[in-house]
């Protein structure tokens, strides 16, 4: 699919569809009112018949009869303008390509909501995320010659406003195609994320995440890849990383992607996520239910892998290094036991009193490959680490825990601007006394109150000193609910955060 820039009236605009948006009452937008006269009234009366009055979710797709050069309109509810923001910009975007894709439509234009000049840049972007995430769907199951029909949209105009605007500038004209790379970059890694977590885990085992990452590096010249096996990890005294992985007949990968930038970086900044490719809980099983949806536990993992190529396209201008724990969580006769001791990667002993508190474990190794071996100037972990988190924050928020002000206030602002809600949690001192073994350094469970904490908690004894935020995204890197740009399944979650928080200038 294309993305171009309209510039001449899109009233004019001979397509199949002309979408726009209106925030909430048609009858106020100026667009509505254009294309409204232009028709003869017929739209207004349609808005009217069909109770369309601007709200979130809801369009009205009018037929022009030849009125217009467009030979359909499509009008998407935006809701109250002072309380648009990123996500519904791209469901209003996403529904417009939708509404192309079922009526057949080839060639879109589709005019912005304009928010005024300061967010037309985050307008554009949000609009080809938008479309880009719409269309998305893991398609490669299905049989039907229904669900193997191509998307007919191929070309999708953006239109500043529906009234004529002047011919822009030739650095307005090379802005927007730099908005729409970044859009696209963003769009294009999220569904690698979706795909990557929506595949089954017979299929995404921790070797076949290794591809992914290798095929990334393979593609583009500023990545490199590194694939640490069980016996490298070993021969690194992962003692916790192992030990999950060791009751799966499939191998545990430690996947490591660099990214350098052409000029001196000036900082280097290390992505840690949780690669648990299925999560059976181990002996300490899950009840059917609540395994049923555990392929997605690679979550963390597949949001650092595909962040890497939008770094890659869009450039940023820190090294950046995305680290992957990849292992299977299964129970057989060589799994790890509840009471097993295990030892870390920086000595500390584990006492297990749960085995399906496994990620923590996986990450507290990756975390201390990542300070030792990279030492990094800061350091985030993306993890779906705890239903508990989930039970604190809803399913649609990751939570965000750190001690480090400065770097958890970037980051937060970072997923203000992208529209990914996040929210902190205190890191309390008092929980840590939950992790106490009597027979080893701590154990790896607490209590069942404050557990997305105490998780937490147990990350920080191995990132020590060096600046670290944690990121539980449990909630938010699969929907059941969908929306416009959101299909049921694996979200993509935190690509648009790290992207933005990485490549804003
Ligand atoms: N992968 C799960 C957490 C999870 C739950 C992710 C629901 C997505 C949706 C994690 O490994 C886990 O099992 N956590 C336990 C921790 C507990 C044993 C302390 C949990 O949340 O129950
Ligand atoms: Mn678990
Ligand atoms: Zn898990």
């Amino acid at each position: 699919m294309e993305f171009r820039h309209v510039t001449d009236s899109a009233l004019h605009a001979a397509c199949d569809l002309l979408a726009f948006t209106t925030f909430g009452d048609p009858s106020k937008d100026a667009t509505f009112k254009a294309i409204d006269h232009a028709l003869g009234g017929g739209l207004r009366d349609a808005a009217t018949a069909e109770s369309f009055d601007g709200k979130p979710g809801q369009s009205l797709v009018f037929w022009t009869g030849g009125k217009l050069p467009a030979k359909r309109i499509a009008v998407i509810g935006l809701g109250a303008r002072g309380e648009v923001e990123a996500p519904a910009l791209r469901d209003a975007a996403a529904s417009a390509a939708q509404i192309a894709n079922r009526g057949g439509a080839v060639d879109v234009v589709y005019v912005m909501p304009n928010l005024g000049a300061a967010r037309e840049a985050r307008t554009i972007q949000a609009t080809v995320e938008g479309v880009i995430g719409g269309t998305y769907r893991f398609g490669r199951y299905l049989t039907s010659d229904d669900a193997k029909k191509v998307p007919s949209l191929v070309l999708f105009g953006i239109a500043p406003d529906a009234r004529g605007t002047k011919k822009p500038t030739a650095a307005q004209a090379r802005a927007f195609d730099a908005t729409v790379a970044r859009g696209q970059a963003v769009g294009t890694a999220v569904c690698h994320a979706r795909d990557m977590i929506n595949e089954p885990a017979a299929a995404m085992t921790p070797i076949q995440m290794a591809h992914e990452a290798e095929a990334l590096a393979k593609k583009h010249p500023e990545l490199s890849v590194q694939v640490l096996n069980a016996k490298k990890c070993a021969e690194l005294g992962m003692g916790m990383f192992l030990a999950v992985g060791q009751g799966s007949d499939q191998e545990p990968r430690l996947i490591h992607l660099t990214y350098k930038p052409k000029k001196k970086a000036k900082k280097r900044v290390a992505l840690i996520g949780k690669g648990v490719t299925f999560d059976s809980g181990g002996y300490s099983l899950k009840p059917s239910a609540s395994m049923e949806d555990m392929k997605i536990d690679m979550s963390g993992a597949a949001a650092v892998i595909a962040s890497m190529q939008a770094i890659a396209m869009i450039g940023s201008d820190c090294e950046v290094h995305a680290v992957a724990a990849c292992c299977e969580n299964l129970v057989s006769g060589r799994a790890y036991k509840l009471g097993d001791v295990l030892k870390s990667m920086d000595g500390t002993t584990v006492e297990i009193n749960n085995t399906d508190a496994e990620g923590r474990l996986t990450l507290g190794d990756a975390i201390s490959y990542t300070r030792t071996k990279i030492q990094p100037d800061e350091m985030f972990d993306f993890a779906t680490l705890t239903g508990a988190c989930m039970v604190a924050l809803g399913p649609f928020t990751a939570g965000v825990m750190s001690d480090h002000e400065p770097l958890v206030k970037g980051w937060l602002a970072a997923a203000d601007r992208s529209g990914e809600e996040m929210w902190r949690l205190p890191l309390l001192p008092r929980l840590r006394d939950q992790l106490k073994s009597n027979i080893a350094d701590m154990r790896n469970t607490g209590e069942r109150y404050g557990g997305a904490i105490t998780a937490g908690l147990f990350l920080k004894t191995f990132a020590k000193d060096t600046p670290w935020v944690h990121v539980d995204l449990a909630g938010p890197a699969a929907v059941s609910s969908p929306r416009p740009s959101q299909p049921r399944g694996g979200t993509g979650f935190a690509v648009a955060t790290i992207v933005e928080y990485l490549t804003a200038h």
